[in-house]
This record gives structure tokens, C-alpha cells and sequence, in this order.
């Protein structure tokens, strides 16, 4: 049996934090064996995390731990195939507490990209013409493309703007586009190019006074913000758990009855069973062991800052203390980039509404080589559109090699925020 199977309740209580900082960094950091590597004599700094980030060593452990003792396909009338199905309904029960739903309103699937095309196409077999269906310019493509995909159903697309200067939403022109011939809002939470966070619950309200469905692509606010599908009432949402320190994995959340009543395209021999009849094929069992050991993580995370009786409140006080740290990532960072010359920032120029992920040009270097350059000095960032297409189409950065991307999560440091610092500040060439 996988290690550390998971129980809503927590038993044990590690000593609750007492110093001012809101997070005990030594022990997140010796979570996370790969924080530790040096590249040419530079200690590694991921601020890659918005791309994926690094994983604790107990979810190491689970993957292999799954495949040593319990490795098996599901439902067999025998000892490892009948872990299996624990290993999966456990890890359901872990994401039901991260996101706030039900477990039997979790899916999983390889990635966010897919699960979103399998409810694309089921939607898009009771569309047609005289349907809309809204997106925004600030969205990863994973959640415009599955979308664009039912114009070949006479579906018409339309796309909400954003304010350029701050990357923000244009919730007016957002507001003005939601009609009784809107099907399907698809939005995400947060920007992974420049670190916008949406109003969500709001768009989730207008978009259900016109009687539309929802869809919140939550990939990349995973790791920075507490999830509650039912506060905000989203009809579906996904993430990915290799964004929020688990295994490349998608996850999920569709309010019950819409599981229940699309029809999605899959196998005779698939259960009709909700949700597994959205789990197509065989899963990767590993990962999803994996995927408990994250959520248990986090819960630890936060039963550290806080006196909490269930994983999912100890969840949410991990999130307090994640947010507290980042907010003093965030306010460092801005102030340190509105110092350095020639360097334009793309987004919000407060550490309000947004998550440390920031986008940047420098007049004197493309994003591929300040990226090449900071990756030489250990400093792991990302150059290019990261998919976020139709933003860097808008802001015309596209055709001049898109954005650095500096993307911070809870296991960085204020040193990290230093040394990326003093590097853009300094001669890059040297
Ligand atoms: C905001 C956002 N949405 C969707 C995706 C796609 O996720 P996946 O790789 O799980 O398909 C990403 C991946 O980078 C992302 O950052």
C-alpha cells in the first residue's frame, strides 16, 4: 500500500510556527530535494515554477512506493488491483479537500489540455450555430483552442479585451459580450504570462444570469491561491498538479450534474459511472499516488502556521501563509524591477490582483537570450508566449520573441528575488 494514505482527518500536530515570517522556509526548502542542486557552481534558482514546479520528496517516494508494492491495473479481484482502486479513490478524496467539491466530482486525465478538449467536444455536440461561446485574450491557449475547435460547428466565437497597460481584464467589454445566445464563459483564474488574477466568482455570476455554463481554467493559480468551486460556483474547472508540486497530472472539477448528463465521447467498455466515464484508457496510477502525497503536503504546510482540524482547512491556512510569503516576494520584486534601466514590465504593477509571476522586456536583449543568460548564473526563468498566444499577439511582443518569464512560488526565496535582480540589473554579456 502507497505510504501516508490519506484520511480527512488530520492525527498528527507538528509544532505550529512562531517567528514572524509566515512560512518556515528551511523546512519547505528541505521538502524539495532538487532546491539543493548547484549549476556551474550557481546554486539553482526555479523560477520556472509557473512551467512547472519542483516536488517534495514524499511524492517521490509515493510514485515509487506505488510501483514497488501495488502496481496493477484497476478493478481485478486481487490484493494489488484492489490497492490500486484505493490509491485512486484516496487520491480523489485529496483533490475533493484541495478544491472544495466532492470526490466524485473529480476527474483525472494527463493534463489540463486534454481534459478541457473532452469537454469541449461534449459540449460542442449539443452546439450550433446561434451558440457563442466567450474567451478572453488573457488565456493560455489550452483554454482557447479546445473552444475554436466547435466554429466547425457553426459556433460563433467572441474573445472579452484586456486593459494593455495593466493586463488586466476589460470586464466591461466582458460584460457587454455575455448575451442569451452565450453557451459557455471560458476563463482562467490567473495569467501565467504576467500574473493577472481574474474576479472569477463574478465573471461565474454574469456569465450564470444569461444562463451560460463556465469553465475556469485554474492551472495556473493552483499554486498560489485556495480553490472553492462551490463559493464560486464554476460549473467546471481545471488544474494541473505538476504546477502545484505534484505529478504531471490534469485534474477536473465538473459539478455533478453536468458529468452526469454530457455525453462524452469514449469507449463501449467504459463505465458509464461518474466521473470515470470521463477517465478514459488506463490512468498513471503512480502519479496519482503522487498526486495525495502533494495535497498532504500542503495540508502539513498549513497545520504548521495554524491550529486546524481537517485537511481541508489545514489547506486553506497553507494558503495564508503562502499568499503572506509571496506578497513579500511580490512587493520586493516590483520595487526592484521599476529600478532597473530600460526594463518594461507586461502587467499589474502592484502586488494586488495578481501572483508572483512577472513578465518582462529589456530594450538591449530578446527574452531568449536574457533567459539563456540568467540560466548560465543557475537562475531557471522562461522566454516566449508559454502558450499564452493570444496575449502576446495583442501586446505585439509576439513576432519580437514574446516575454521573460520570472515566475516565483512559495519555495523561493527573497535572496532568489535578489540575485534575479542583480543579474537583469548588471552587464548580462559579461
Ligand atoms: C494557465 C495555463 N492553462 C493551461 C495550461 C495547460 O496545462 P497542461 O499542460 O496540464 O495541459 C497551462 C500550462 O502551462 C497553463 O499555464
Amino acid at each position: 500500500m502507497v505510504g501516508g494514505q490519506m484520511s480527512n482527518c488530520i492525527v498528527e500536530s507538528p509544532p505550529l510556527k512562531t517567528s514572524t515570517h509566515p512560512l518556515d522556509l528551511n523546512w519547505i526548502r528541505a521538502q524539495f530535494p532538487s532546491l539543493s542542486q548547484n549549476v556551474k557552481g550557481h546554486p539553482a534558482a526555479f523560477l520556472d515554477g509557473p512551467g512547472g514546479t519542483q516536488v517534495p520528496q514524499r511524492v517521490i517516494d509515493a510514485i515509487s512506493d506505488y510501483l514497488r508494492t501495488s502496481n496493477a491495473n484497476t478493478c481485478g479481484a486481487y490484493t494489488t488491483s484492489r490497492q490500486t482502486d484505493q490509491v485512486i479513490a484516496g487520491a480523489r478524496a485529496a483533490m475533493a479537500d484541495f478544491l472544495g467539491c466532492d470526490a466524485d466530482e473529480v476527474v483525472f486525465g494527463p493534463n489540463m489540455t486534454s481534459l478541457t478538449f473532452a469537454i469541449s467536444r461534449a459540449i460542442g455536440r449539443e452546439s450550433g450555430p446561434g451558440d457563442e461561446i466567450l474567451l478572453t485574450h488573457l488565456d493560455h491557449d489550452a483554454n482557447i483552442s479546445p473552444w475554436r475547435a466547435l466554429e466547425e460547428r457553426g459556433v460563433k466565437i467572441q474573445f472579452a479585451d484586456i486593459h494593455q497597460e495593466d493586463c488586466s481584464l476589460d470586464l466591461e467589454d466582458l460584460t457587454s459580450k455575455i448575451t442569451s445566445r452565450t453557451k459557455l464563459v471560458a476563463v482562467g483564474y490567473a495569467s501565467n504570462a504576467v500574473g493577472t488574477i481574474n474576479d472569477v466568482k463574478t465573471i461565474v455570476r454574469l456569465a450564470h444570469e444569461a444562463g451560460a455554463l463556465t469553465y475556469i481554467d485554474a492551472v495556473h493559480y493552483a499554486p498560489h491561491g485556495p480553490i472553492d468551486v462551490r463559493e464560486l460556483d464554476c460549473d467546471f474547472l481545471a488544474c494541473s498538479t505538476y504546477k502545484f508540486f505534484g505529478p504531471h497530472m490534469g485534474v477536473l472539477c465538473g459539478k455533478r450534474e453536468h458529468l452526469a448528463r454530457l455525453t462524452p465521447y469514449k469507449i463501449r467498455a467504459n463505465t458509464e459511472a461518474v466521473p470515470q466515464r470521463w477517465e478514459w484508457g488506463t490512468l498513471n496510477h503512480e502519479c496519482i499516488a503522487g498526486i495525495t502525497t502533494c495535497v498532504e503536503y500542503l495540508a502539513e504546510l498549513g497545520q504548521r502556521s495554524e491550529q486546524v482540524s481537517d485537511r481541508r482547512q489545514a489547506i486553506q491556512a497553507a494558503y495564508r501563509a503562502i499568499q503572506m510569503h509571496e506578497h513579500i516576494l511580490m512587493k520586493k520584486m516590483l520595487r526592484g524591477l521599476s529600478e532597473i534601466r530600460g526594463l518594461r514590465l507586461y502587467g499589474i504593477n502592484s502586488p494586488r490582483s495578481r501572483c508572483p509571476t512577472f513578465a518582462v522586456r529589456i530594450e538591449t536583449h530578446t527574452p531568449l537570450e536574457l533567459a539563456t543568460r540568467l540560466g548560465e548564473r543557475g537562475i531557471f526563468t522562461w522566454d516566449g508566449n508559454y502558450y499564452a498566444i493570444n496575449l502576446t499577439e495583442r501586446l505585439g511582443v509576439e513576432k519580437d520573441g514574446g516575454f521573460l518569464r520570472i515566475g516565483f512560488v512559495h519555495y523561493n526565496t527573497e535572496e532568489e528575488v535578489d540575485r534575479v535582480l542583480d543579474a537583469l540589473s548588471g552587464d548580462l554579456d559579461r
